[in-house]
């Protein structure tokens, strides 16, 4: 049973190193093409990975157990780091961000307690006092690590409805369960916001029928007409609108939903406003691009994603909160973790602002990687992202067999060939397998379209081009 753990022992720290070590040469190694994927098929990766029993009686050791390693998994990874992965909100991880990984990995700190993570406590409330910062919160503003967007989204969401039954109808909702009118409550958010805010209706007890889709503009902008009609037609059938989820970055075309007029809206009916930026809050770091979130300060809350412009390993989110009052909702007193006194003695207990108990020290990835690469690193990574789209955009433009939908705001680009929706679908799978490019794929009103994601800031205009080319010579 030696070198179970890293410890102070020195036998320990060797066999640590040794294996850091090996694992960093097994990395590196698989890295041998410029492709985002080996090309094989499900049924083809099945065989490869079979393995005939994966809990010996004896175990294989670690010498052999990374040789499998090497031989099934991977040469099969999807190489997110690729300039030929484009397909998804799915960024390569910024070099030191892997480190902070293995940091927090080696020291497994738990956020939920400041006596299981006195530095990283700290260290969150730093970063999160940063963030409110950037994103233009005052004093009162607050926040909390998270999983993700899809986290962050069903807390802005949970703490609307409660705010709302707490200072609206003055219903404990945190006691009572939903209160008797919970159908008649309504959200809104654009047809094109991300499935999580249905996710989240459901979760808390309201339902689908609670989320009502307002209609996009032809930019995929929520349009801020059908926004107050909808408003107003369900006040007047006596339906109770609570919220305004919008989406600052939609998942597919990266578009921006008027925050300006939506707040102004809010304001006028007494709703909650929660902006969805798991995409779009990486722009806040380009010096270039970030008057295009403008408004995102009036939010009530926000949900922020670093595994996605940021450039940070999974997992790594953020949600922020304009009033720290309002986390009161989530916060539940177990004597044995967050006693009330510790708070008294300035001790801070983080899990009174999650929804998770134990939770890992993402914090520290932004901590390393803001300090690391400082702020004219980031914006130029972020900007590039941008610029790349946008020259996507004018190339599809000047093509005849493409159409495209919008000019893009972020760094997505939707558009399709003017072929065939199984043309489209079979282009993207032979791209897949034959040429180890992986791209996106969705669609508007019944037609496929193609997506490409260009987070990748090694991506240039180059490189675009001739995958545009390649596109077009597999009709
Ligand atoms: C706009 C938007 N919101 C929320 C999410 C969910 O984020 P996560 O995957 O981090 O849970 C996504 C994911 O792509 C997204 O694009």
């Amino acid at each position: 049973m030696s070198n179970l753990f890293l410890t102070s022992d020195k036998k320990s720290k060797k066999a640590f190193d040794k294996i850091v070590k090996k694992s960093s040469k097994a990395i590196q190694d698989s890295l041998k093409s410029s492709a985002a994927y080996s090309g094989l098929t499900p049924e083809e990766l099945k065989k490869v990975i079979f393995t005939e029993n994966i809990l010996p009686e004896s175990g294989h050791g670690f010498d052999e157990t990374l040789e499998e390693v090497k031989k099934k998994i991977l040469p099969n990874f999807l190489n997110v780091t690729s300039t030929d992965y484009m397909a998804h909100l799915h960024s390569p991880p910024l070099m030191e961000s892997i480190s902070s990984e293995l940091i927090l990995s080696a020291f497994n700190q738990s956020m939920d307690s400041w006596d299981q993570a006195p530095v990283a406590t700290e260290i969150e409330l730093q970063v999160v006092e940063k963030l409110c910062q950037l994103y233009g919160y005052d004093k009162k503003g607050d926040g909390i690590f998270t999983s993700g967007g899809t986290q962050s989204n069903l807390m802005g969401i949970t703490l609307a409805r409660d705010w709302f039954c707490n200072t609206k109808l003055n219903y404990d909702i945190k006691a009572l369960g939903l209160p008797p009118e919970y159908n008649k409550f309504r959200i809104y958010t654009s047809e094109v916001s991300h499935f999580s805010v249905e996710k989240s209706a459901h979760l808390l007890g309201l339902g689908y029928n609670s989320v009502v889709k307002v209609a996009v503009d032809s930019r995929q902008k929520m349009d801020i007409d059908s926004l107050r009609t909808s408003i107003e037609t369900d006040l007047s059938n006596g339906l109770i609108p609570i919220c305004v989820v919008a989406t600052i970055g939609t998942t597919d075309y990266g578009s921006i939903d008027p925050l300006e007029e939506i707040n102004e809206l809010c304001i006028e009916h007494g709703l909650w406003l929660h902006g969805d930026a798991a995409y779009g809050s990486g722009l806040i770091l380009s010096s270039k691009y970030s008057s295009r979130i403008d408004g995102i300060e009036n939010c009530d809350s926000i949900t922020i994603d670093f595994h996605k412009m940021f450039m940070l390993p999974i997992s790594c989110g953020a949600f922020l909160l304009k009033d720290t009052d309002n986390f009161k909702t989530l916060t539940l007193h177990a004597d044995y973790l967050n006693r009330e006194e510790d708070e008294e003695e300035g001790y801070t207990n983080l899990v009174g602002k999650s929804m998770q108990t134990t939770r890992r020290f993402d914090a520290l990835k932004v901590w390393m990687t803001f300090y690391s690469q400082g702020r004219v690193n980031l914006s130029y990574i972020i900007s590039k992202s941008v610029d790349n789209a946008n020259f996507v955009y004018n190339s599809l433009l000047k093509r005849e067999e493409f159409d495209v939908v919008t000019k893009p705001e972020i760094s997505s680009v939707v558009f399709r060939l003017k072929q065939d929706c199984e043309v489209n679908k079979r282009v993207r799978r032979e791209l897949i397998h034959k040429h180890g490019i992986v791209i996106g794929q969705t669609v508007l009103k019944d037609k496929t379209y193609l997506k490409l994601t260009l987070l990748n800031p090694l991506l240039t205009e180059k490189h675009l081009d001739d995958l545009l080319d390649l596109i077009k010579s597999l009709v």
